[in-house]
């Protein structure tokens, strides 16, 4: 742009001011030739870029251009590692450029407060702490590219069911302390250039248009400057909302509303000054964008490298009895690979966070190359895919199993389960898949399960009778490749759940809300979310918050607690006491020091 803002703003007439307020279609916002104000074009990026064949394709599209699809949320939210979000936001800031998009939407940072959440496998944490941390530094690392983030869904939006018209009640110190905290965090160490509010009411009033969420906390608390944008038609009344510092209505165009402002500024129910605040933040956004365009767009980097890399710090060691893997510890000549995600992985939800994906690493594919010709590899479907009970499919794979030297077992949630528009029904496997877990345990003690979903899963029916199983979330197109180096021991795992994984649904503290009464969701569990609540009410969860495994064992010794007035210190001496190198994963987010200088590395 050649004018400053306020140049700008005096240049432009109130129409024009109106139309700025909303898109041009469902990706672009509007630019007006006359003055050289450009179009910022912006697409999904929670895991990827899903940018759509065309601009004006509605809905969620499922078959876009081909970009990079890394962990999901949870799965990259369990590597607890900020350089690796930073990295991987890096990344997918300079494939943006080489897309020509200009600003992604994305990360999803809501609070993991109920398993059932459809887009759970977006989000990071049940912890507001490893969100907030996790989140900027993602949002830093796009940025650092010139390309805008848009953190979401600001606030309170922890489930699918009738989003659009349920309030989430949530008490001013929950809220706080539990539902914005990440939000906070990542505003103040991350400033992203926007701000996606969500679809919900909160306590009653839309979060498009709710004046304490948006006005008082964001940006006066907070001093958010930046430009706050609707979800893709979350605006309810468009006058309230621009009062309540609502800038932007996506998608675009929307002329109702833009008449509506017009003619508010005319009778005086809006002012004008209120009207050129949220201009001013869109003018500013687009110069933002189009400041930063002529950066190296690195078109030649090897993101299908670094998907893999992200997903060796993301799947999840849950169990290994007798040290069962890796494989390849004792000779195997055979090896029966059961279950359809082995051939078609999960690596990813459904829903606008889909990516259509450059390239994917097929488990089983992966499994062949690394046993090598001496060892065979039988395959068997395991479940049918609409998960019907089938008694022969499951004799098949009881025989292949019978006559392996080990059992690989490939299972998960489904995708019809877990997307994005409604909820979960519940956190077990598929019946189906419970009864051919059990079947195979009962004739092969060497049995490993590989699980996948981007939510908790309950193991109980069924985890006791196996030796082995990894979570691989929903790791990205370079899960493929991870889950075959795991098994085999190329990749010690590293990654540690990024929240609790109960024996059973009813255990969770929000199992009695789900759901919600008459349009109000009542948070009744307050502050004791996720393995705070696990704590408190001593409640053994089947997998606590933090827990992962590892092909190496380390030892802490010298343990210092001391209380400084900023918080309380905590040191060790920490030491590799295995034989294989472990993964340095605590400085990455905590800041280390003990009595004898920094915490001490062996690998
Ligand atoms: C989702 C947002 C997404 C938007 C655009 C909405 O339905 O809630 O997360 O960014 O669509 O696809």
């Amino acid at each position: 742009m050649d004018k400053s803002i306020n140049e700008l703003l005096s240049a432009l007439t109130l129409a024009e001011k109106a139309s700025l307020c909303a898109g041009l279609n469902m990706w672009m916002t509007k630019g007006i030739e006359r003055l050289n104000i450009p179009p910022v074009h912006m697409y999904d990026g929670t895991n990827g870029i899903r940018k759509t064949n065309s601009d004006e394709e509605m809905g969620i599209t499922t078959e876009n251009v081909p970009a990079t699809c890394y962990p999901t949320g949870s799965a990259i939210g369990s590597s607890w590692n900020t350089e690796l979000l930073h990295e991987v936001g890096v990344a997918l800031g300079r494939e943006s450029k080489t897309m020509d998009v200009e600003l992604l939407l994305g990360p999803g940072v809501n609070m993991k407060s109920t398993p059932l959440g459809g887009r759970n496998f977006e989000y990071y944490s049940e912890d507001p702490y490893l969100t907030g941390e996790l989140g900027a530094a993602f949002i830093n690392g796009i940025q650092s590219e010139g390309v805008g983030a848009s953190v979401k869904h600001f606030a309170g939006n922890n489930q699918e069911f009738e989003k659009m018209v349920t309030s989430s009640e949530i008490d001013e110190r929950t809220l706080r302390e539990i539902y914005l905290s990440a939000f906070e965090r990542i505003i103040k160490k991350s400033d992203p250039w926007t701000v996606m509010c969500s679809y919900n009411l909160l306590n009653g009033t839309y979060t498009s248009e709710n004046e304490h969420l948006l006005n008082d906390i964001l940006r006066e608390e907070w001093g958010y400057e930046g430009v706050v944008l609707s979800d893709w038609t979350a605006v309810n009344d468009r006058i309230r909302g621009l009062k309540a510092g609502l800038d932007l209505e996506m998608p675009g165009p929307a002329n109702y509303n833009a008449k509506a402002i017009i003619e508010a500024v005319q009778n005086g129910s809006l002012s004008e000054e209120q009207l050129d605040r949220s201009v001013g933040r869109i003018l500013k956004l687009v110069e933002r964008v189009t400041g930063k365009k002529d950066m190296d767009s690195s078109p030649d980097s090897d993101y299908h490298a670094l998907a893999r890399k992200a997903a060796a710090e993301s799947i999840v060691l849950l169990k290994n009895e007798n040290a069962i893997l890796p494989l390849g510890q004792e000779s195997i000549s055979s090896i029966a690979v059961i279950g359809r995600f082995a051939k078609k992985p999960r690596i990813q939800g459904a829903g606008s966070a889909k990516v259509t994906p450059t390239n994917v690493d097929i488990p089983w594919d992966e499994i062949k190359n690394l046993a090598g010709d001496a060892t065979t590899i039988n395959y068997a479907e395991g479940y049918p895919e609409d998960d019907s009970i089938n008694d022969e499919i499951i004799k098949e794979s009881v025989s292949l199993a019978m006559n392996s030297d080990v059992a690989v077992l490939f299972v998960g949630q489904p995708e019809y389960a877990e997307s994005e528009m409604h909820d979960l029904q519940g956190i077990d496997l598929p019946e189906h898949q419970v009864k051919l877990i059990l079947a195979v345990a009962a004739v092969q003690p060497k049995c490993i399960v590989v699980t996948s979903s981007g939510s908790a899963l309950a193991m109980r029916p069924w985890v006791q009778h196996v030796p082995g199983v990894i979570h691989s979330w929903l790791s990205g197109q370079g899960m493929g490749k991870v889950i075959a180096d795991v098994l085999f021991g190329q990749t010690n795992p590293s990654g540690k759940l990024s929240e609790t994984f109960p024996v059973k649904l009813s255990d969770n503290p929000s199992h009695m809300r789900i759901r919600g009464e008459n349009g109000k969701l009542y948070y009744r569990e307050g502050l004791f979310v996720g393995y705070r609540y696990y704590d408190r009410k001593e409640l053994a969860p089947q997998f606590p918050f933090g827990h992962g495994l590892s092909y190496t064992s380390f030892s802490y010794t010298d343990l210092e607690v001391s209380q400084t007035h900023t918080g309380v210190t905590v040191s060790f001496q920490l030491k590799n006491t295995g034989k294989r190198k472990g993964k340095k994963l605590f400085n990455c987010m905590f800041t280390m020091k003990s009595a004898h200088g920094p915490v001490q590395r062996k690998n």
